[in-house]
């Protein structure tokens, strides 16, 4: 049973709530009556302020408590997920015949929910495929988006596995204030250029909109829609009774394509068993702990996932973050964008929040607190070279090297991968954006 204590002490407490809303409505009005509601009232608001101190992580909202750190750790422990280890790194090294991702050997993708699963019967010849996707909000991506698809890239070479992408135009309508169904549409086919700009292989890739694929795999979403009561969904998600309904009819949209059966096309209807892995934010970790739960139900087997920490916003005293936006969209300056220019990210990283000290006298005596400093945590994710990347560390951290140089080095290391990818994305056209997205066989998905 996935279900987390939390899970199930939020649903006795709806339970109890209920239970005061009757006792409370058996009550004739009284000033006796109006106290206790005023009562009930402050303690509401007292336990939202206190709430507001600690950190949150759900796929609608990430932020850190007081404003500081994410900690990685208490995730792990709540979500009941599995710490990736030096172990399971070395297998896939072994296994793939290659040098694992930077973001694998740096733990950025630090959890895991059966990986080790995958790569067992991997070993004995059985295959799997990569499911990953995207919530089509905005035109430009940053940096903190592209994480996944170059990870799931990666993975897509290292194991020579089908990858399924799924763009869910239909989520971003459904919470957006502002955007409609043609909006988040054209953003879905716009973002599905950067996404085929990562190096996705066509013969090996399905990339799907929501809204304009809704058949394939609509049977999936009623029956596992079947096996979660709203109940459930509300302690998983927190929807309260003033959401739109539709919201609600989401998650097992992006629970369906967890199950191979929900592409005719590509399995035939033959292996609807093929084990799927989820490369993903831990932020998703809701939406496939929901997907796991009701697996056994439909005879369908679980997907494991690989999950990774987020990108920081530069802008960070210590690792705050945008709610929401991770590296925070609302501040184009707490973010790399793909479409930024060498000057942009020159400035942008200038800027940046540095655990270097004031002037290089103290910088000599005392070194710069790593811990905090956003130049080298975005070396750790982009820097593929782990002897440099370890230099710096000895000579930054001991203060022999200033964070001017440092910064220096992530300005080239980030132009780099911005400019790669704009050369990339400037030769998408849409014929490849329709040949990705045509409903069709993959035949060479395995070679
Ligand atoms: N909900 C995700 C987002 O808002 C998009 C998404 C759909 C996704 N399916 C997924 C992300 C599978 C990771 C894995 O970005």
């Amino acid at each position: 049973m996935i279900e987390t204590m939390e899970e199930k002490a939020i649903q006795e407490i709806k339970q109890l709530l209920q239970l005061v809303d009757q006792k409370l409505s058996s009550i004739p009005s009284s000033p006796m009556k109006h106290d206790l509601i005023h009562e009930i009232k402050q303690w509401s608001d007292e336990k939202k302020e206190s709430e507001s101190m600690e950190q949150v992580v759900n796929p609608y909202e990430v932020s850190a408590k007081d404003g500081g750190k994410i900690d990685y750790d208490k995730i792990v422990e709540k979500f009941g997920c599995k710490r990736v280890d030096q172990s399971l790194i070395d297998r896939v090294h072994r296994l793939t015949s290659r040098d694992p991702h930077v973001f694998l050997r740096r733990g950025v993708f630090f959890a895991h929910r059966d990986f080790n699963e995958i790569l067992d019967s991997f070993e004995r010849g059985d295959k799997f495929y990569l499911y990953t996707g995207r919530g089509p909000s905005s035109e430009a991506l940053h940096l903190g988006h592209l994480i996944p698809f170059m990870f799931t890239k990666y993975l897509q070479e290292a194991f020579k596995v089908p990858v399924v992408i799924q763009l869910t135009d239909d989520e971003k309508f459904m919470w957006s204030k502002t955007l409609k169904v043609e909006d988040t549409k054209r953003l879905a086919r716009e973002n599905i250029k950067d996404i085929i700009a990562c190096g996705f292989d066509v013969e090996k890739t399905f990339i799907f909109s929501n809204i304009e694929h809704a058949g394939t795999f609509y049977e999936n979403t009623l029956k596992i829609g079947k096996c979660v009561t709203v109940n459930k969904a509300n302690a998983i998600f927190g929807f309260a009774g003033e959401d739109p309904v539709g919201k609600m009819g989401f998650p097992p949209v992006q629970a369906a394509p967890s199950f191979a059966s929900s592409f005719q096309h590509l399995f035939l209807g033959k292996d609807n068993n093929l084990r799927c892995l989820i490369p993903c934010a831990i932020d998703q970790d809701p939406y496939f702990r929901m997907t796991r739960d009701v697996a056994p139900r439909l005879d369908y087997s679980k997907p494991a996932l690989i999950e990774s920490k987020f990108l920081p916003s530069l802008k960070a005293s210590t690792f705050k973050l945008g709610v929401n936006g991770k590296m925070s969209a609302s501040n184009p300056n707490s973010a790399i964008y793909v479409t930024d220019t060498t000057k942009d990210i020159k400035k942008k990283v200038n800027s940046a929040f540095s655990g270097g000290k004031d002037n290089s006298t103290e910088q000599e005596n005392a070194g710069a607190d790593l811990e905090v400093d956003i130049p080298f945590k975005y070396l750790s994710f982009f820097l593929d070279d782990d002897a440099e990347l370890e230099h710096i560390k000895k000579e930054y951290g001991e203060g022999r090297m200033l964070s001017g140089p440092v910064k220096q080095r992530l300005t080239e290391v980030l132009t780099e991968v911005v400019e790669k990818h704009r050369k990339a994305r400037a030769a998408v056209t849409d014929e490849m954006v329709n040949a990705f997205m045509a409903v069709r066989p993959l035949p060479k998905m395995f070679d």
